[in-house]
């Protein structure tokens, strides 16, 4: 059994991910800002026989992951952290308010920083584990009506490969995940995909990491 921090564990691809990796009898910590969506998929996972704690926390504030993290970071060993939460805004350029800028850019790439920087020290003690970010082909080239969310995605490609570099030769694995589209919320505030029946599903995505996820630096469900 293996311990799991999955960040935006409530819904979408996380939520799918925590189901799978719970079913396999890994026990799951569950964090999102909101702690509903995040205790069912607790129960959900529950039923499948797996266990999971949820934990209510907002990733682009250092203090509260310290303060909610804290009780199990002290007690428990982790094994990987997904760094999965993100968002978007889409449309061109001049659409974009500066709270929609700010809340891509410190959801996306400080919150995948701020997760990594309180669950590293606790690999390193331990000698062992993993950290994988899931990305987006958003992080592999531009889109057009993409331009900020794509440009967050291409920070946390760099932050990840420089991590690569900076654990190479450790038992510190580091994975960079790129998919294309999955109908998930992600897209319930946005037009800009238009027809929603045409994309991956969660489940089908997350079965696909954990199937090939063998500690390599990528893993490239779409390219
Ligand atoms: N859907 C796609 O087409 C697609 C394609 C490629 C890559 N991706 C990437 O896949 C990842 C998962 O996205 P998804 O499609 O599954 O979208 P989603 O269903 O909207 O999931 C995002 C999750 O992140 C959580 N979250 C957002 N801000 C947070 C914060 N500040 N602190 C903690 N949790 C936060 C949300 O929960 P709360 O609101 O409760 O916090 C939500 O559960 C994202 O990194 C996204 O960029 C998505």
């Amino acid at each position: 059994m293996k311990n799991i921090i999955i960040t935006g564990a409530g819904t979408g691809l996380g939520r799918s991910l925590a189901i799978q990796y719970g079913k396999k009898g890994d026990h799951v910590f569950l964090v999102g800002r909101r702690i509903e969506p995040l205790e069912t998929v607790k129960e959900e996972i529950a039923i499948c026989g797996g266990s999971a704690t949820a934990i209510a926390c907002d990733i682009t504030n250092t203090k509260d992951i310290q303060n909610s993290l804290h009780s199990f970071l002290e007690t428990d060993r982790i094994d990987l952290l997904i760094n999965n939460a993100g968002t978007g805004c889409f449309g061109p350029l001049d659409t974009y308010s500066d709270d929609e800028i700010e809340q891509v850019l410190a959801t996306n790439i400080k919150g995948t920083i701020n997760m990594t920087r309180a669950i590293l020290p606790l690999l390193v003690e331990q000698g062992e584990g993993q950290l994988m970010n899931v990305i987006s082909t958003a992080g592999l080239r531009g889109k057009k009506n993409e331009s900020v969310y794509v440009a967050s995605k291409f920070a946390v490609r760099g932050f990840t490969e420089s991590l690569i570099k900076e654990l190479e030769g450790t038992a510190i694995q580091v994975t960079a995940v790129y998919m294309g589209g999955m109908d998930t919320p992600f897209w319930d505030e946005t037009d800009h995909i238009k027809d929603r029946s045409r994309l991956k599903s969660p489940d089908t995505v997350a079965e696909l990491i954990v199937d090939q996820n063998a500690g390599q630096a990528e893993i490239f469900i779409d390219r």
